[in-house]
């Protein structure tokens, strides 16, 4: 379903709704058990119940009532700096974890634009890209620890926060890399985490701004169908 609603400036794009997510039924310990890196996806479409879900386990809400916007990913004094990016054949989609939304970046087909060498991973239906968004970083709580830095007067404390502003971004990722990577295991889809992407190519095929960095892609898709899958 696309329709077009104005919220703010940043979500008055077309969006697409998605269901709500399944209950991920695999208990934790198998979860681990079966995570793996595949490298064999087949081009079949993922469908919109397994991306929610998916999506759900990278940056969804748990919180109710004052606590609404508490998320299945930690990230740093809970800037909420990381967006992700769904990069299909329809196009390239924001997610939108507040509103559990799909907002429409572009109607271009950009996969390969995110791919290397690996010809299986090209033709795999979904990848999802972290992008850190370090204006998200900006704000009260940021203010306030950057004022009580100046404040100490301290080159050890101001060089540990350096480290922290360093660090986050790839931390905050990392959490939602696998965070996915259970979710997957628990679907039995594929799934694979990449850094081999050429950042300033990656960077135009989702048009991001100059305060925006990708950091990761993860790929994934269904099991490529064996010949005995196709016989039956
Ligand atoms: C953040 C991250 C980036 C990765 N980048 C690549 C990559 O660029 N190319 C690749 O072939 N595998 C990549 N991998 C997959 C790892 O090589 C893989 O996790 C490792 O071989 C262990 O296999 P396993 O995930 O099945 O335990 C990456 C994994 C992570 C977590």
């Amino acid at each position: 379903m696309l329709k077009k609603k104005n919220i703010s400036a940043d979500s008055a794009a077309p969006e697409r709704t998605l269901p709500a997510p399944l209950q991920l039924e695999a208990s934790l310990t198998d979860a681990f058990m079966k995570r793996r890196t595949s490298y064999d996806f087949s081009d079949e479409p993922i469908s919109d119940e397994h991306l929610a879900s998916i999506l759900w386990a990278a940056d969804g809400l748990t919180g109710k009532g004052k606590k609404d916007d508490q998320r299945t990913t930690p990230t740093t004094l809970n800037w909420k700096e990381i967006d992700i990016y769904v990069v299909k054949a329809n196009g390239v989609w924001l997610w939108n974890p507040v509103r559990s939304v799909l907002s429409f970046v572009h109607d271009k087909d950009r996969r390969k634009d995110l791919c290397l060498l690996q010809p299986l991973v090209r033709q795999a239906p979904v990848h999802l890209v972290y992008v850190y968004d370090e204006k998200k970083t900006q704000g009260f709580m940021t203010d306030l620890a950057k004022s009580i830095v100046r404040y100490t007067k301290s080159e050890r404390i101001a060089t540990l926060s350096d480290e922290v502003m360093r660090r986050a971004p790839l931390l905050d990722a990392g959490a939602k890399v696998m965070a996915v990577h259970l979710a997957c295991a628990a679907l039995g889809i594929n799934c694979m985490a990449r850094q081999t992407f050429e950042s300033a190519k990656v960077r135009k095929a989702l048009l991001l701004k100059d305060s925006q960095t990708p950091l990761c892609v993860q790929t994934l898709g269904y099991k490529p169908r064996g010949l005995l899958d196709l016989a039956f």
